[in-house]
């Protein structure tokens, strides 16, 4: 059920690059490039575009929310289960533009391990990266929420958020697997994150708003080596 480390996890949000048909077209780039070089690349689309996208990659796909909603009178909410049947691999939680607070992503990882689906939760320092590693999820992602969607990335403005999320979670509980992301643009700076002890980076802004994403995401995955 685990997820091959370490990994590039891309972030459709909703740009409209990344949004419906063009969320397919660029999921299948995407799988293209993971193949081509042998690695591991996660899409996280938007819900909606969870059915369509994972009928066409093998590759894994995330789900960008979960509500913790009951099955039945629960109109408008989105549960585990749904995303699970749409094809979702996992899901992400907590995110600095979705923000949910802590008892609620303790019983979403709960509800997604239930369902077999991976949590990847973010915190937006390592004080909150620590609070949540107690809570186990499967990838926990340190993003600075100031430098989401800038030009400088987090292993170069703030190597030292990196390096303490690190240390801090893998104290809690090795087994949690730590990204970091925003602002992440090249293969440098994806082997600095690296170097710093993250098994991969969480981006978005460098591929969706890329004028050439496949070779972005060559570009990116050098960094993985
Ligand atoms: O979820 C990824 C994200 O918040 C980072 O965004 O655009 O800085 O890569 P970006």
């Amino acid at each position: 059920m685990g997820l091959d480390t370490p990994v590039l996890v891309i972030n459709f949000k909703t740009y409209e690059t990344a949004t419906a048909k063009k969320a397919e077209e660029l999921a299948k780039i995407c799988e293209k490039a993971a193949k081509q070089n042998n690695k591991s690349i996660v899409v996280v689309v938007q819900n909606t575009d969870l059915y369509r996208v994972s009928k066409k990659v093998g590759i894994p796909v995330f789900a960008q929310h979960v509500d913790d909603a009951k099955l039945g009178k629960s109109t408008g909410k989105t549960t585990s289960l749904a995303v699970k049947e749409d094809g979702a691999r996992g899901v992400l939680i907590n995110h600095s533009e979705d923000r949910t607070p802590l008892k609620t992503i303790r019983v979403l990882i709960d509800k997604c391990r239930a369902e077999g689906l991976l949590s990847l939760v973010c915190a937006r320092t390592s004080g909150e990266a620590k609070k949540i590693a107690y809570l186990k999820p499967d990838f926990l992602a340190i993003e600075p929420p100031e430098l989401i969607g800038g030009d400088v990335s987090v292993s170069t403005a703030k190597p030292e958020v990196i390096s303490k999320s690190v240390k801090l979670v893998n104290k809690v509980n090795s087994e949690v697997n730590v990204l970091c992301g925003a602002g992440v643009k090249t293969s440098e700076d994806v082997s600095k994150a690296l170097e710093l002890g993250a098994k991969g980076v969480l981006l978005a802004s460098g591929v969706t708003k890329a004028v050439n994403p496949e070779e972005t995401i060559n570009d990116l995955l050098k960094g993985l080596n």
